[in-house]
């Protein structure tokens, strides 16, 4: 699907996946794929917030647009209020969807994009505020379709013909409004060049790779083959790989990177096998106020993620599990860094 047609009969963003109507936010319930396509209307702060916790909706430009629309859902039952006391129910709506996942620095971004709208905003009553908000949340959405967009073009020619590439948990249409970040390149290199194989890491433990990124590799017709994550070493050891392409959730100023668990160790044996690493990822994600990755907040998920497989126990009963969510990989294994306004490369300096 071509970005253009990423909109509703009036013209307001609606991804594949993920889209605001009726006062509603309509997602596709990423838990439940590839078994089945389940769509889910939510109409509660609380049900917003746990898709969001619970991975329904993921990925780190996804869970931004979802945190500004569930900033309207979180807001729309105080409309009839006098304007200060509809500003004063801000605050706990912002908290409540800041907390749900620390580690995407997109969540925060949105968040405080919507606060900016209220801060500014004086004359007129809640209703007419609440409509900022939405144009808001649409203006993140649509502008998040659009650099998507920008990332593909921009990364697409660092791959030769008939490429294979590795990538690691889902960073498509999925996990973004528009193409995705590494997946998008990925796609848009298969229709510059041609794509011979992308081997999607399953992403242990929620396996957001072999669920999510090779049914979209499916849909969008580029050859995929689901490797464990503790195969991609031996791979790149076994045939040409051209190139690893990863999101990112956070970028420290220095370039240090959080992705999903499991990335760092992808880079270092892509630099043992002298194989170019690359990160896609919008502007936003670099966190200026950062400088090393070491600061990046980490969320830990349930250690039963780890020690549970379809609700089944893959460890004994008493034994615990150590189970970040994200891994920070040092900038000196990241070859460049594509974004919408240009590709970085080692030593990083983003101003
Ligand atoms: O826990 P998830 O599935 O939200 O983790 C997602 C990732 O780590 C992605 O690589 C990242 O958010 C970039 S998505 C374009």
């Amino acid at each position: 699907m071509r970005t253009a047609d990423l909109k509703n009969s009036s013209g307001q963003p609606k991804s594949r996946h993920l889209w605001w109507e009726d006062g509603t936010l309509v997602l596709l319930d990423q838990t439940r794929l590839p078994a089945e396509e389940i769509w889910l209307r939510l109409n509660t702060l609380d049900a917003v917030v746990e898709a969001i916790y619970a991975l329904r909706v993921r990925g780190a430009p996804a869970i931004g647009i979802a945190a500004a629309y569930g900033v309207l859902v979180g807001m729309k039952e105080h409309t009839n209020l006098p304007l200060d006391e509809f500003k004063s129910h801000f605050q706990a709506v912002r908290e409540r969807l800041f907390k749900a996942r620390p580690t995407a620095v997109n969540l925060g971004w949105a968040l405080g994009k919507m606060a900016g709208i209220l801060a500014h905003f004086s004359s007129g009553n809640a209703q007419v505020l609440y409509d900022r908000l939405e144009l808001e949340a649409f203006t993140i959405h649509s502008e998040d379709i659009e650099l998507c967009d920008r990332i593909a073009a921009n990364g697409a020619s660092l791959f030769p013909p008939d490429t294979r590439i590795i990538t690691h948990c889902n960073t498509g249409f999925l996990a973004t409004g528009g193409v995705g970040t590494a997946l998008g390149v990925i796609a848009a290199a298969n229709e510059l060049n041609g794509v011979a194989m992308v081997y999607a890491d399953e992403t242990r433990p929620l396996l957001q790779g072999s669920r999510l990124t090779a049914w979209e590799c499916g849909k969008l017709g580029i050859p995929c083959r689901v490797i464990t994550d503790s195969s991609a070493a031996y791979r790149m050891a076994t045939e040409t790989i051209d190139g690893v392409i990863v999101g990112a959730d956070r970028i420290a100023a220095n370039g240090d990177t959080a992705n999903k668990i499991g990335t760092y160790g992808l880079a270092v044996a892509a630099r043992a096998h002298q194989v170019p690493f690359y990160v896609a990822a919008p502007y936003s994600t670099i966190d200026v106020d950062l400088g090393k990755g070491a600061e990046i907040p980490i969320e830990q998920r349930p250690e039963s993620e780890v020690t549970t497989f379809h609700g089944q126990p893959v460890a004994p009963q008493l034994t615990g599990a150590w189970a970040p969510a994200f891994d920070v990989t040092p900038a000196h294994l990241i070859t460049a860094i594509i974004t919408e306004s240009g590709i970085f490369r080692y030593p990083y300096d983003f101003s």
